[in-house]
């Protein structure tokens, strides 16, 4: 077990490049299932969910092959469906893609139930009533979900009473190589939604509509291999924007898509942050203080859930009283308990899943958790803005998500390291270390 030690209160500076996009990049190796044949998939993170990815795909028979540190090759000919680990399964969140791409390929799925990021319930009923009007009949019980579509995967319409993102790709999975047309209505619109499609379409699949809020998807007998390139991380991308403004820096963030950032950057100018827009890179520069502000999560291409808990550092240092309202993930708020102990002022009203941030000037150091991968990186931006060594433990939830993240911001000048956690720090933290 590894903790982060932060000598923090110095600005980031420099440049640093965006990596792949998790929540592109897990969908788009589970739909390489459909495809029955090889990929070769460039840019792709290196992040434990990916490698454990790996792990459950191998387990059930794929041949995946490294060409150099961001691509691979996969070979799903020989995979075997209803084999998956249940308990690598049970370790990351985006393993639900597996009842997609099962029942699209092999007209049924038997797979554990998903792990991932605790910060709440996280239901699949969605995905669920989207696989029934396919023709997939579910069964669950305690431990497995099983469907079968005994008169085969037929397109039909489904319509979402949430926008989910995961649902809306799941379907997708099961829906490409079905027999006629499927529409999603109230599909989710995110780019990583899109990236799917796109892959898929170069794999041959017929899918029009994606990044709309209704998906066209007219099935077809066969998908064949082929070469992507995964898009950059935007939940990374503004991660890092946050922590130029946070640290008062400035930083050149290359490798995003501009277009993909209009949410976060429009709330740091609005902040008094200068954000500037190039073509394949943005530039922060962080203001000596900042204004106080509203934020409400939305779907995109509203303010993303993932980017909730980095603000609230920022914020915490703000003039004036903000709110933080989640429309998502109502009970993301872990994070919260871990920059008190930092000194921040923020009170959460679990009614309204609303965070009221104090603005207090500045944060002192402490020793925190990660308690999960963006509540991780909340503390960590906390860290580096202010002066004084801070430890963070429980590090293995940032590296779910945010690839080579000490060299990354050593590059930017961080003084941080990641080191062993001691005998003293368990009998310090026994509380607190899981
Ligand atoms: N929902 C349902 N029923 C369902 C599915 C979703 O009620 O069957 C609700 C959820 O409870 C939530 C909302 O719909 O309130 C949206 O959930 P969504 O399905 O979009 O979330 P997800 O697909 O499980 C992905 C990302 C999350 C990200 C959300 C929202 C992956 C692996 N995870 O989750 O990423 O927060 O979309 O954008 O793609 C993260 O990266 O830190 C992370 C948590």
């Amino acid at each position: 077990m590894d903790k982060l030690v932060i000598d923090g209160g110095v600005p980031l500076r420099g440049s640093v490049d965006v990596s792949a996009m998790k929540n592109a990049a897990l969908p788009i190796i589970y739909a390489s299932i459909l495809v029955a044949g090889k990929c070769r998939l460039e840019n792709l993170p290196d992040i434990s969910d990916i490698t454990i990815s790996f792990e459950i795909l191998r387990g059930m028979g794929a041949t995946i092959t490294r060409v150099d540190d961001t691509t691979i090759e996969i070979d799903t000919e020989n995979l075997v469906g209803s084999t998956s680990d249940k308990d690598l399964v049970g370790r990351m969140r985006a393993s639900y893609y597996l009842l997609g791409a099962e029942l699209g390929r092999f007209g049924k799925s038997h797979v554990g139930y998903p792990g991932g990021c605790d910060f709440g319930v996280r239901p699949i009923d969605y995905h669920i009533k989207g696989f029934e009007a396919l023709g997939g009949e579910v069964t669950t019980d305690s431990e497995y979900i099983t469907i079968s579509a005994p008169l085969g995967v037929r397109g039909n319409g489904v319509y979402f009473d949430g926008i989910s993102v995961g649902a809306t790709i799941n379907v997708m999975l099961a829906a490409v190589l079905a027999k006629g047309i499927t529409t999603i209505d109230n599909a989710a619109k995110e780019p990583h939604v899109v990236d799917v499609a796109n892959f898929l379409n170069t794999c041959g699949a017929r899918i029009t509509g994606a990044g709309t809020d209704m998906i066209k998807i007219r099935g077809v007998e066969k998908l064949h291999g082929c070469t992507y390139a995964i898009i950059p991380d935007m939940i990374e991308a503004g991660t890092f924007m946050i922590a130029a403004a946070a640290t008062n820096g400035h930083i050149k963030i290359n490798n995003v898509i501009p277009k993909h950032l209009e949410a976060i950057a429009a709330k740091l100018e609005e902040m008094g942050a200068e954000v500037e827009m190039l073509d394949d890179a943005v530039i922060v520069t962080g203001g000596e203080t900042y204004r106080k502000t509203n934020i409400k999560t939305m779907p995109y291409p509203g303010f993303p859930t993932d980017l909730h808990p980095q603000m609230a550092p920022l914020l915490s240092i703000a003039d004036g009283v903000s709110n933080i309202k989640e429309t998502i993930w109502p009970e993301r708020f872990r994070y919260v308990k871990e920059l008190r102990l930092m000194g921040a002022n923020i009170s959460v009203n679990e009614d309204t899943a609303t965070a009221t941030i104090k603005g207090v000037g500045s944060l002192h150091p402490a020793r925190v958790r990660a308690v999960d991968l963006r509540a991780g990186f909340a503390v960590l931006i906390a860290a580096l803005m202010t002066a004084g060594e801070t430890e963070i433990f429980d590090i293995k939830y940032i590296e779910r998500g945010y690839e080579d993240i000490v060299k990354k911001l050593t590059g930017l000048g961080a003084h941080i390291k990641k080191v062993p956690v001691t005998p003293d720090d368990m009998n310090g933290m026994s509380q607190k270390i899981g």
